[in-house]
């Protein structure tokens, strides 16, 4: 089949519930699960198949999802459809019809609420729907306790002939464990008509999408459904607890892949989480207590933790240690060792053999290979050269806290800086400059000089002996 002959398909996500249950003033769809919002997980999910928009319905905390979504680059056109007042998930559809103009094809249609769907899952099922040229094509789950979701009834040869909302179900409806992830694939322009007649007579009064199902079944069109192999990739996220229990399988779900597929080992995978858009290479340990979201990748061979956390773009190379560490947005070499208790953030970039101690902050700062910084040091807006030693307590006094202004600092390859040493920016050290401890530098050190700046030591001999016989009180016999 070419490219050109493939049926067309746009994806819908309905985002635009007030998600009261969560109890929270931040829209449902933007809480997160390992770093990223519930809405960026299922964006990931259908960015990752063919399709050539997507359609975002919003409606509570509208601006807020909003913003997500212009923050948030896709590699499909993403639109938004403002959904006011909210009248039910056939409503949200109805939104984005006038949007559609002359599209002909397919509407994957997703609720907002899905974290764990995969893009598999999808493919999977627009396949199907494809293969099997049905007009409305849905997910079912089969499960133990159907909870609220809405049950698929089937007639006695096995077909879905409908969606009953749980509050609008019989007894004996209710019973049914086979329910809707609200998961479709719909024909379009064929069920507009469908849509357009949706109404809303039911406990909720809303208009349910739900109801699409029954219409196809009464116009003699082609219903197709799939059951999904795993049920907990479809759970919805209601309330909090919901939004935890994700968590957890989207962590058990990315450290069984790493252990299996990519010859990782994580220590204690229940207090270890690992966002799926973290890559980490063969032959590397996570330890306990690990928190890693964000865009990273980590090579090979390299001891994670305990306790370390990223966020944000983070790469780093072989062989590194990242012990109990906070790393933002930072690019870190090989063979470095990191921690414990370092903080990496704003695009620093460690190059390779580097040495980052115990309680060191680096932020915005390029550091060259083999240069240590190993303890107790606050290096900001700094270019530091090669073989450079940052001494213990050593600052960059970056900030003018009148102007607002940050200068930089500039260490030359080969420098070194003593201890409780103060560079007040902007400042440059040249190549193989001394600065000595406790020096507080205010302008440039040559290369090959020796900078101090401090009061020279005076020693006053047999000081103590004059203050005990002057200060303390002469002692009675
Ligand atoms: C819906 C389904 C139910 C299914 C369940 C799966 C209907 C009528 N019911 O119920 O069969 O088992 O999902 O989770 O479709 N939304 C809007 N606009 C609205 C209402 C909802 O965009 O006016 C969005 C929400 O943001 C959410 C999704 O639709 O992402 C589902 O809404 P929710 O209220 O959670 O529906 P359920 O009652 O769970
Ligand atoms: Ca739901």
């Amino acid at each position: 089949m070419t490219t050109s002959s493939k049926p067309a398909v746009r994806a819908v996500v309905l985002a635009a519930g007030q998600g009261k249950r969560m109890k929270s003033s931040r829209a449902k769809v933007l809480h997160e699960v390992l770093g990223k919002p519930i809405l960026g997980w299922i964006l990931d999910a259908v960015d990752a198949l063919d399709v050539e928009k997507v359609h975002v319905v919003v409606g509570h905390q509208a601006e807020q999802v909003q913003d997500y979504l212009a923050t948030t680059p896709t590699s499909r056109p993403c639109m938004s459809h403002l959904q006011s007042p909210q009248l039910g998930t056939g409503h949200a559809l109805q939104q984005v019809v006038p949007d559609l103009g002359n599209f002909k094809g397919t509407l994957l249609v997703t609720v907002g609420d899905t974290p764990l769907l995969s893009a598999k899952t999808l493919g999977e099922l627009v396949a199907r729907h494809h293969e099997e040229k049905a007009v409305v094509s849905l997910l079912t789950a089969k499960v133990d306790d159907p909870k609220k979701y809405g049950r698929i009834l089937r007639d006695k040869d096995g077909n879905v002939i409908a969606i009953i909302e749980d509050k609008d179900c019989t007894e004996e409806q209710r019973k049914i464990t086979e329910v809707n992830p609200a998961i479709y694939c719909l024909e379009w322009p064929a069920v507009a008509k469908g849509l357009e007649s949706l109404r809303n007579d039911n406990k909720q009064q809303e208009y349910y999408l739900t109801d699409l199902v029954g219409w196809a079944k009464e116009n003699n069109l082609r219903i197709g459904s799939s059951v999904v192999k795993d049920w907990r990739e479809v759970i919805g996220i209601n309330n909090r607890l919901d939004l935890t229990e994700a968590i957890k399988l989207m962590r058990d779900r990315v450290v069984a892949n790493l252990a299996l597929e990519y010859g990782v080992t994580v220590v204690d995978p229940e207090s270890t989480w690992i966002s799926p858009d973290v890559e980490i290479g063969e032959d590397s340990t996570v330890l306990p207590g690990c928190y890693l979201t964000g865009k990273v990748k980590f090579g090979r061979e390299c001891i994670i933790g305990p306790h370390t956390v990223t966020q944000g773009m983070v790469s780093v190379g072989d062989k590194t240690v990242v012990a109990q560490s906070l790393v933002v947005n930072t690019d870190i070499g090989s063979n470095c060792k990191i921690g414990p208790f370092a903080h990496l953030r704003e695009h620093a970039a460690v190059a390779d053999n580097c040495r980052i101690g115990n309680f060191v902050e680096i932020k915005k700062s390029n550091i060259a290979k083999k240069t240590n910084v190993s303890h107790l040091s606050y290096v900001g807006d700094a270019d530091i050269g090669s073989g450079v030693n940052v001494g213990a307590g050593t600052i960059t006094a970056n900030y003018d806290h009148l102007t607002g202004k940050k200068s930089r600092t500039v260490i030359k390859d080969g420098a070194s800086t003593g201890s409780n040493s103060v560079l007040v920016a902007p400042i440059t050290v040249a190549e193989e400059a001394v600065v000595a401890a406790g020096t507080v530098a205010t302008k440039d050190v040559p290369a090959g000089a020796l900078a101090v700046a401090r009061a020279r030591q005076e020693n006053k001999e047999g000081w103590t002996q004059r203050k005990k016989r002057t200060t303390l009180p002469t002692t009675k016999h």
